[in-house]
Parts: structure tokens; C-alpha cells; sequence
């Protein structure tokens, strides 16, 4: 098969009013990321020369959040055909096929694609490649009628549709692969002499087969198709995704105890032989090592947890966390931008933030580093093996050195020698019998204010 340029034109100009967004409908988040980047994402595995987004209003929103596309801009929505018009002087100079894809249809797949491109190159003749699916509800979209000899023969909207082309439940995507050796052609021949007064794209099916060029299909599945037009579809795009990441992080060897409660985004990287326990969320940046037990309860993001750490229940590990091989991180604790060594415990009620920890070292329950005077933030560095006792405040910027212990209850404000025992709190001091005698005494009073109360 003889490669072919590409190019790729997303069409993003829709206002998307049903979303009620100040925000550009594409650059709604799905697993932590735009709507239209995990289109980006697939369409790059293709490397086409060139990729063009045909935006409408809210052009600067995505231009300041997309990088890697040339911008096109449609002024005035007179329907999918003249959008793709509209990014046309971006292909001025460009002679490959060009793949239409909607910026708010986000999991078109890679393999649809690469479907369309084949089909394009291996049939004679051929000049245009429409994305089609089996509709479980066809009722609205345009049916797409293919002939005896396999050839698309045209597209029929439902509104102009016969009984028997109703029944057809083979439907129009809407994407489809034009032919660079005629697309400034056919597109340029588009009308806008409808009901509707817009330039339709599918009209260049009529149009390709009055050149003489062959009209093919290529059939996905309705699941990858999900569009997104509003809030309650922006949520099933959510769960679609949520669905895959799960069952994908399943086949990779993660043991998911209750699939349905855990969150991915959509870099999670989890190894083989980790176990999530039920209600975790996984924000972005999240990389973790095989052997790992993440507990209930936990929310991780921009971490990463080495092999054999135990994690959570209700753990929070905030972007750069590196946890140790082996560490262990316990419930109500938050860690923030520190690298534990391996063999780290911080087993319960603690926040750690800016802070390295060395090898073994054991950070007792409810130590805070206070990282923060309300301006700047400052580091702690706790050495190799130190044991830090309950309850203590480490206030940066402080080392505490190797093997070091800190009393339960410390304010550390200074550096600890490595080996040393430090200790900030008050000596204790024990009065002999002083609890009896207060006892007595305050039982005495009470007895007293009774009688006089009831006397
Ligand atoms: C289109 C198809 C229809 C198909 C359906 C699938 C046409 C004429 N019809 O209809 O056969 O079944 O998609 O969903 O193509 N857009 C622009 N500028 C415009 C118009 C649209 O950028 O002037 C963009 C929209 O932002 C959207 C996409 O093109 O991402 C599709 O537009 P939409 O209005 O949803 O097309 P449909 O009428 O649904
Ligand atoms: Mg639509």
C-alpha cells in the first residue's frame, strides 16, 4: 500500500449552548483531559502532515489550550460542509486525502481510522470513505445506503427517508476520508439549496459518484461514537471512558476489588500485580509499581509509588509524592512534593510536604513538616532510619540527621545531629497523691452545693 499524506480537519465551530459553559464545549475534561484531546491524542497516532481545527466563536479559549493544530475559523455556522470549506485555505498547498472528525466525538479509535485510510488506498477509483454504525436507535441520524456491490450510494436524511430506508439502521458518523486529488473540488461544488440553508458535507456522496469516483464505507462500533453536546452526555462520555480504563487496567494484571468505584484519569499507569481497593481516584500524572496495595478510600494525583508500598485507606498523595519501594502510608495521611526513601512509614494522621525522607525512617502519628510561614515554603530533610515520635511539629527549613529520634509531642526548630534525641517539650514532673487529694476535695465541694441547694 502506497503511503498517502494526510491531513486532519476537526470540526470544533459549534456554539455547544446545551452545555451552559463559559468553557468551550471540546475542552471539557474526560478522565482529567480535553473532550478534544483524546481526539488529538488518536488522530497523532496516524502522524498526519497536518492537523486543522475549524473553530467558531470561542477561538482563543482553544487556541490557548491546544498546541500541535493550525486554526481555522468559521464566522458564521452554515452547516459541516462549509466548515470544512473554511479549512481549506490552511490546505491550500497540501495535495493528501483529508479526514473530517468532530472535535465533540472524542473516542473515535485509531483502528476506524486507519479502516478508512485503507479502504481509500486498496479500492480503485475510490474518492471518498464515509464512517458508518449500527444504531441501537437510528431514529435521527442519516442512513447510509449501500448498494449491491458494496458501494456507498448516497445518504438520506430521516426526515427525507422511505418507510424501507428507515428500517436501515446503518447510519451516518458524519467523519469521513476525502480524496486529496479532489477535495478542493467537490467541497467548492457544495450548495446550500436545502430545507436547512446549510452547506451539507454528506453531499459530497452525490457529488463523488457524478465525478465517476467510488464511495466507500467503513463500519465502527456505536460506543465509539459517543458524542457530547451536554452535561448529562458529558458524563456518559465519563463513564464510557471510566468503563475502558477499568477493564483495560484489568487486562493489564490490576486487580480491581470493586471496578465500578475506582477513577481513573486518563494517564494513570498502573503495573502489574497492583491491587486498588474499592473508592479510589486516580487525578492525573499517577505512575505506580507492580505489587503496590492501594487501600479504600484514597485519592492520588501526579505521584508515584513504588514496587511493594502499601497506600491509604484514606491516603492522599498529591502531585510529586514519590513514595519508596516497600513504604507504607497510612489512613489520614497527606503527602505532598517528597521523595520517601524505601521502607518509609508514615502510618497514620500526618501531612509530609516538601520533604525527603531517608531509607527506613519512621514518622510517628499525627507529625506535621509546617512547610509554610504564609509566603514561602521551606523544605525538611529527615535522615536515614530517624524516628520522629507522635505529635511533632517539624518546622522548615530543618534537617533532621540520620538516626535521630524526636521525642513525642516536639516542636523542632532547629537541625538534629544524626544519632541524636531531641526533645522541645516541658520535662515532666509527677506530684505525689495530688490527684486523690483534688478528687476529694472536688467531691467534697460538690456535696456541699447539693445540701445547700436542696436545704
Ligand atoms: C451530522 C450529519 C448527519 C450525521 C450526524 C452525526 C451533516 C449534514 N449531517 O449532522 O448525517 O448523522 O452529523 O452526528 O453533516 N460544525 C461546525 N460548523 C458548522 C456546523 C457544524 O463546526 O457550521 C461542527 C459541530 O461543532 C459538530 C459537527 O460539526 O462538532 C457536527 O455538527 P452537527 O450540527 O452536530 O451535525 P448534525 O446536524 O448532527
Ligand atoms: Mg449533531
Amino acid at each position: 500500500m502506497s503511503h498517502r499524506e494526510l491531513a486532519a480537519v476537526v470540526l470544533a465551530a459549534g456554539r455547544g449552548t446545551r452545555m451552559k459553559s463559559a468553557l468551550h464545549k471540546v475542552l471539557h475534561p474526560v478522565g482529567g483531559k480535553a473532550l478534544v484531546s483524546h481526539l488529538l491524542d488518536t488522530v497523532a497516532t496516524l502522524t498526519p502532515a497536518k492537523t486543522v481545527m475549524v473553530v467558531g466563536d470561542n477561538a482563543d479559549q482553544l487556541k490557548a489550550a491546544i498546541n500541535g493544530v493550525e486554526f481555522a475559523v468559521q464566522d458564521e455556522q452554515l452547516g459541516t460542509g462549509h466548515a470544512v470549506r473554511c479549512g481549506m485555505p490552511t490546505l491550500e498547498s497540501f495535495r493528501g486525502d483529508i479526514l473530517v472528525l468532530y472535535g465533540d466525538v472524542p473516542f473515535v479509535t485509531a483502528e476506524a481510522m486507519q479502516s478508512m485510510l485503507k479502504t481509500m488506498q486498496s479500492t480503485a477509483g475510490c474518492g471518498l470513505v464515509v464512517l458508518g454504525f449500527r444504531a441501537d436507535d437510528p431514529a435521527a441520524y442519516g442512513r447510509l445506503i449501500v448498494g449491491p456491490d458494496g458501494a456507498l450510494e448516497r445518504i438520506v436524511e430521516f426526515k427525507d427517508a422511505t418507510p424501507e430506508e428507515r428500517a436501515v439502521d446503518f447510519c451516518n458518523s458524519g467523519m469521513m476520508l476525502i480524496s486529496g486529488a479532489h477535495a478542493a473540488k467537490w467541497l467548492s461544488a457544495l450548495t446550500c439549496d436545502n430545507a436547512a440553508g446549510e452547506y451539507y458535507l454528506t453531499d459530497l456522496v452525490a457529488i463523488a459518484r457524478a465525478n465517476g469516483a467510488y464511495v466507500g464505507h467503513v463500519e465502527t462500533d456505536e460506543a465509539n461514537l459517543i458524542g457530547v453536546n451536554s452535561r448529562a452526555e458529558l458524563a456518559a462520555a465519563e463513564a464510557a471512558f471510566q468503563a475502558r480504563a477499568r477493564a483495560d487496567a484489568m487486562t493489564a494484571g490490576v486487580t480491581l476489588v470493586a471496578p465500578e468505584t475506582v477513577f481513573f484519569s486518563h494517564d494513570t499507569a498502573l503495573a502489574a500485580d497492583v491491587t486498588v481497593e474499592p473508592n479510589v481516584v486516580f487525578g492525573p500524572g499517577v505512575r505506580v509499581e507492580a505489587g503496590v496495595i492501594i487501600k479504600a478510600f484514597s485519592h492520588i494525583e501526579g505521584a508515584t509509588v513504588r514496587k511493594n508500598a502499601s497506600v491509604g485507606p484514606f491516603a492522599r498523595l498529591r502531585p510529586a509524592a514519590d513514595i519508596g519501594e516497600g513504604a507504607k502510608i497510612g489512613n489520614f495521611v497527606e503527602i505532598k512534593k517528597s521523595r520517601l526513601a524505601a521502607g518509609v512509614k508514615v502510618s497514620h494522621l500526618s501531612y509530609i510536604g516538601d520533604a525527603t525522607i531517608g531509607p527506613d525512617a519512621n514518622i510517628g502519628a499525627g507529625t506535621i513538616t509546617c512547610n509554610y510561614d504564609g509566603f514561602l515554603k521551606y523544605n525538611t530533610h529527615i535522615g536515614a532510619g530517624a524516628f520522629i515520635g507522635s505529635n511533632s511539629a517539624l518546622v522548615a527549613p530543618v534537617t533532621i540527621g540520620d538516626g535521630a529520634i524526636v521525642g513525642a509531642g516536639s516542636v523542632m526548630t532547629k537541625d538534629v545531629p544524626g544519632d541524636a534525641l531531641a526533645v522541645s517539650r516541658a520535662r515532666q514532673r509527677d506530684i505525689k497523691g495530688y490527684a486523690a487529694k483534688f478528687r476529694a476535695e472536688k467531691q467534697a465541694e460538690k456535696q456541699a452545693a447539693k445540701a445547700k441547694k436542696e436545704g
